[in-house]
């Protein structure tokens, strides 16, 4: 179970329009997720992170399970792979407010938990932020996955289940509203990560921002959301593979000026291939949110003593601690893989721990926590497990 402490309250905004001012009169603390270069901002998105609850220290009525029902489900892809289900509190009333780019955890009737983003348009009802006090959904099916986006598939109106309350860890901070500066934003979506993005490009449309979406996908039959997309104007465009080609980074890009800021969402390739190309762009931001975890660099083996029954699990050099574990102990409780969540976090009794999460803080790490999801060791871990 989640640990709480205390932690300040703080109001979150009650219009969009109010967002920058709020952030900037709130926290302190840059998400380790993002990648920025323009100064600004980066205090900006990093205040609205930490207020809105990115990171493991949540109070308890943030960590507490919602109970939902499926008020609505239908595919939202031409092909149905992508279904979305719109949950409403059992008791009808409304579900805390969110902000585009947060995601939940859902704890499906099996007991799997898993992480989706927030897609409801936030903007369509004269800027109540709580989206009807719903929360909306997409999930691709994979047939070959972890069994999570199968049982979301499976699920059908009336089922009940439980989920968290909105968490961010991709925080749309609106560049340069209140401010002189001509910013511009790029937003990038490839796939089923078009659910963080939509929510962003409607609320920029909204406040009349200078910004551009492109949503790339292998077909137009498998892309969600295709008539949102359109109904944002010329200012989003749909590029499929099949019809389109496939696109290169420089296509993708093309000419990024100074304060840019792009929030991208999409596969392991994507995201690399959006960080290398603009390492070096002056006075360019990148947001980005992946869909799994993160690649191991500079992996080396390590062992890990499980602590209860002495038995020694190896970890390959590509292969994360959490894996190994659960190769011996397949019940071993996790969720989002990518550090971030906590649901995976261990004790280390013995050995000193390589923290590479976003997650924990100073005093928990000091206190001998770890999330082997991301976390790895240069020698044998001896672990509470
Ligand atoms: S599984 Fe989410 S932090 Fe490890």
């Amino acid at each position: 179970m989640r640990k709480t402490k205390p932690q300040r309250t703080l109001r979150p905004p009650v219009e969009n329009e109010k967002l920058t001012e709020w952030v900037q009169r709130t926290s302190t603390r840059i998400s380790p997720l993002v990648n920025v270069t323009l100064p600004p901002l980066v205090r900006t998105v990093a205040k609205y992170s930490e207020t809105l609850h990115v990171g493991r220290t949540v109070p308890a009525h943030v960590s507490a399970q919602i109970p939902v029902r499926v008020h609505r489900r239908e595919a939202v892809s031409p092909d149905g792979s992508v279904a979305s289900l719109v949950l409403e509190h059992v008791d009808g009333r409304p579900l805390p407010r969110w902000f585009p780019g947060a995601h939940i955890d859902l704890t499906l009737p099996s007991g799997l938990q898993r992480q989706y983003s927030l897609c409801g348009n936030l903007t369509d009802h004269g800027g109540n932020l709580t989206d009807h006090g719903r929360y909306r959904i997409a999930v691709r099916l994979i047939t070959d996955g972890r069994g999570g986006s199968s049982e979301v598939h499976s699920l059908r109106e009336g089922d009940t289940l439980t989920v968290s309350h909105p968490r961010n860890a991709f925080p749309f901070a609106p560049v340069g509203h209140g401010d002189t500066g001509h910013r511009k934003i790029r937003f990038v979506a490839a796939g089923i990560g078009i659910t963080p993005i939509l929510p962003m490009a409607e609320s920029a449309q909204r406040l009349g921002l200078d910004w551009t979406l492109l949503y790339l996908g292998r077909s137009r039959e498998s892309m969600a959301f295709t008539e949102r997309v359109e109904a944002l104007g010329n200012r989003a465009v749909i590029r499929a593979d099949d019809t389109d080609g496939t696109p290169t980074i420089r296509k993708i890009l093309g000419r990024v000026r100074p304060e840019t800021a792009i929030f991208v969402c999409g596969p392991e390739p994507l995201i690399e291939a959006v960080l290398k190309k603009l390492a070096k762009a002056d006075q360019v931001e990148v947001h980005f949110e992946r869909f799994s975890a993160p690649p191991i660099v500079d992996g080396r083996p390590f062992r890990i003593v499980l602590a209860s029954s002495g038995e020694v699990i190896d970890v390959a050099s590509d292969q994360s601690m959490l894996d190994a574990i659960l190769a011996a102990r397949p019940g071993t409780v996790h969720s989002c893989k990518q550090g971030f969540c906590g649901t995976c976090r261990l004790k280390v009794i013995q050995g000193e721990p390589d923290h590479r999460d976003s997650l924990l803080t100073p005093s928990e790490r000091a206190d001998g926590e770890i999330l082997p999801c991301v976390s790895r060791a240069g020698q044998t871990l001896t672990v509470d497990l």
